[in-house]
């Protein structure tokens, strides 16, 4: 049996004290939670408001990006022993938008999973296509390329903290989700590759979360998808209430 992960990305919303107040509704809105683990990516300034609102509770903090390297001159990039010194135990990596905007390439997702994984973090790690792509007959393809390339160098201990987010980039932000079944299919392929790299058991254990426009109204149809394990929110999970109500979708 996987666990199931709901995660909150909050992308770049949010100062320190709308962090405090988000937490001070969700806290009590989860107490009762057993069913999941519970994640929420704030931005960096708001990371260690975040933990030590956390602490002693089952919400776990995630950073949303991370660089390779444990130290050096790269102004403006935060290092896993930084994150990890500031009590985040995940971290994003290669969010569809950092790929898009921010030029992140695959072999930069490799690294990044590796440092996180080696300074003892759990890797978030996100694929998917882009609507041309998907339009073209490629998603499989796509999707295949990047578990392959942001994955395919791990050694076994490693793989039990990575998590691998299936975000279709024509989903997210659009208000439009992909349905149950393309999640489940491209869930399906995600860990059908993962199991050619590795081995079958490792490929049975991997978390796959779906994210893309996930709301209180479609949470619970995705979650019944046999290799959904958990989603990756972004919109919703900015409010307590919503992301709450996310979160007991049982
Ligand atoms: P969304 O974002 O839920 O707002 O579509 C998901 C994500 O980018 O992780």
């Amino acid at each position: 049996m996987r666990r199931p992960i709901i995660a909150g990305n909050w992308k770049m919303f949010k100062t320190r004290p709308e962090t405090s107040a988000f937490f001070t509704a969700l806290i009590p809105l989860v107490r009762d939670v057993q069913h999941c683990d519970i994640v929420v990516a704030p931005p960096f300034t708001a990371l260690s408001t975040a933990v030590d609102q956390t602490e002693g509770t089952r919400v776990a903090i995630s950073a949303q990006n991370v660089h390779w390297e444990d130290q050096g001159a790269f102004t403006g990039e935060v290092s896993v022993r930084m994150l990890s010194d500031a009590g985040c135990t995940y971290v994003i990596v290669g969010h569809s938008e950092r790929r898009q905007y921010f030029g992140e390439t695959d072999d930069w997702v490799e690294k990044k999973t590796r440092a996180v994984v080696k300074g003892g973090l759990k890797a978030i790690v996100c694929v998917g296509e882009t609507l041309s792509e998907r339009d073209a007959g490629q998603a499989l393809d796509v999707v295949r390329r990047q578990v392959r390339s942001g994955l395919g160098r791990l050694t076994g201990p490693d793989l039990s903290h990575i998590i691998v987010a299936y975000e279709p980039v024509w989903a997210i932000g659009t208000g439009r989700t992909a349905t149950p079944e393309i999640a489940a299919e491209m869930h399906a392929e995600i860990r059908k590759t993962f199991a050619e790299i590795y081995k079958a058991a490792a490929a049975d254990a991997l978390r796959i979360l779906y994210g893309g426009s996930v709301k209180p109204d479609n949470i619970s149809t995705l979650m019944k998808k046999e290799d959904i394990d958990g989603a990756l929110v972004g919109g919703a999970s900015l409010d307590p209430a919503s992301f709450a109500a996310i979160i007991k979708y049982i």
